[in-house]
């Protein structure tokens, strides 16, 4: 990607990010009642938070690691620690939403992973476990071979949009599973479209539009290394 195109595509994805952060919290101060640790609602809203900014916009950050025109020249491995660094930081936030969620689930009396909300959410987390753990040991570790690296590699590179793909679908569907929840005919119906569902909403629409730029970079043959075939490519920690 030339440096001309990188620079404001970077500024709008990053603008995107940070207001997909801003509005998933303001949602939970403004309207939801803000942030606790205690088992009650005011935990479950961690949930949207951490997820949001975990699973899609730092995770959004770290696929795009080695579409920096910067990261094309020199050694790899400097890059490659960075992706894991941020796609670990990712985790650990996906980690600490799932425990607010869970522990509103059992300190609440309610079901757990009943819903396609729940369901696609897992589908991530998991994938997103899996996909960390044989990156690096497949990427990182010194004693991976070559043929390993190079079999697992375009496998690595699908499940990586898929996984941002799962991430969107388990975020908008859980904004609109809230609002059902919340919006109610004891508070304003959800079909009145209160300024609550129409901020809501348009947070949504917000993570499709990062979301799907994501992709698009990812997808873009001019935008990728251009030495991404190569062995040095495949050089591994601590080599
Ligand atoms: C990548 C993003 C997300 C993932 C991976 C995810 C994952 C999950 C999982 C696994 C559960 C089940 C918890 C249980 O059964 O105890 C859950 C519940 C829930 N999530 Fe999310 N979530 C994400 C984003 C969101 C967002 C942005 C919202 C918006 C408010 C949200 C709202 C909810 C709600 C209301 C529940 C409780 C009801 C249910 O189990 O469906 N989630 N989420």
């Amino acid at each position: 990607m030339p440096v001309f195109q990188f620079l404001p595509f970077s500024a709008l994805l990053g603008t995107l990010g940070f207001l997909c952060v801003l509005f998933t919290g303001f949602w939970a101060q403004h309207w939801r009642g803000g942030f606790a640790w205690d088992g009650s609602t005011k935990m479950f809203n961690w949930h949207p938070v951490f997820m949001v900014t975990g699973m899609v916009v730092l995770y959004g950050a770290a696929v795009l690691v080695y579409r920096v025109p910067i990261s094309w020249t020199g050694p790899k491995l400097p890059w490659k620690l960075l992706h894991a660094v941020l796609t670990l930081a990712a985790f650990v936030l996906v980690v600490l939403g799932l425990v607010a969620v869970f522990k509103f689930h059992s300190t609440n009396s309610i079901a757990n992973m009943y819903s396609l909300h729940s369901w696609l959410g897992l589908a991530a987390v998991l994938f997103f476990s899996c996909q960390w753990f044989m990156g690096f040991s497949a990427f990182l570790l010194p004693w991976s071979p070559t043929w390993l690296r190079v079999l697992y590699k375009p496998i690595h590179v699908f499940f990586g949009s898929t996984i941002l793909a799962l991430a969107m679908a388990a975020s908008i569907s859980g904004i609109n599973e809230k609002l059902f929840f919340s919006l109610t005919n004891e508070t304003v119906p959800y079909a009145q479209l209160p300024p609550e569902a129409w901020f809501a909403n348009s947070l949504g629409m917000l993570i499709l539009v990062f979301g799907l730029l994501v992709l698009w970079a990812l997808a873009t043959p001019a935008w990728k290394r251009p030495d991404s075939e190569s062995l040095e490519a495949h050089q591994p920690l601590l080599h």
